[in-house]
């Protein structure tokens, strides 16, 4: 996996040890659960998740450069959805810890992210999906250059047993060389 620098930020290969970050920020109530999975409640299911982010090998950790701490994870992901109208190579998802939302960290981290698919990986597209009540998440892929695609009524149905609507969005390898990649330049 090709390690990623920004400004801030490192996205790399998960370590030994990065578990103690990570599930300083899965078991609080406010990460996982906006993105549709249960806040962990042992150590041990960090480190099985990060066991399989590993294998898969398309989940970076986002580490903050200044203290070396793992803030984040951040995911494209070659599984695809079954029947989607259009092509598309990844699906973007991403979470960080709440102790840093709101410096423009994630946007920061998905725009190298993204310059990686299209720019080294030559993907066609990108899509990306968030809950209508997560409206931190609709700011980040608005500031991406993510277009709305369409709305899939109830159809995730979380651990809580909640059945969600999703909305989902595309970037195309046209928006993003008219978007993103025209901000990353100098
Ligand atoms: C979504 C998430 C990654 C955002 O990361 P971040 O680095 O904090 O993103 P930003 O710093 O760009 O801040 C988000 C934007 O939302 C805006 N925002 C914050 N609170 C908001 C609210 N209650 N309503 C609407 N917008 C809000 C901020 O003002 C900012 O926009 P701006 O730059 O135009 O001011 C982070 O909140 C997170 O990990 N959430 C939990 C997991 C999750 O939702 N994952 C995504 C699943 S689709």
């Amino acid at each position: 996996m090709k390690t990623l620098e920004t400004e801030r930020l490192l996205l790399r290969q998960w370590r030994a040890g990065d578990e103690t970050d990570v599930y300083d920020y899965a078991s609080g109530n406010r990460v996982g659960p906006m993105a549709g999975w249960k806040p962990h409640e042992s150590i041990e299911e960090t480190r099985a998740l990060l066991s399989r982010f590993r294998e898969e090998d398309e989940t970076w950790a986002i580490e903050l450069k200044e203290t070396g701490k793992v803030i984040g994870s951040l995911g494209l992901h070659a599984r695809k959805r079954p029947n989607f109208p259009l092509p598309y190579d990844r699906e973007l998802g991403y979470v960080l810890s709440e102790k840093y939302w709101g410096r423009g960290l994630m946007p920061e981290a998905a725009a190298a992210a993204l310059a990686f698919a299209f720019g080294e990986r030559n993907a066609r597209a990108v899509i990306v999906s968030y809950f209508p009540f997560n409206l931190r998440s609709k700011r980040v892929i608005e500031k991406l250059g993510f277009r709305p695609l369409f709305r899939l009524p109830e159809n995730w149905l979380r651990y809580d047993g909640a059945l969600l609507d999703e909305i989902v969005c595309i970037l195309t390898r046209r928006d993003f060389f008219g978007t993103v990649s025209g901000k990353l330049s100098p």
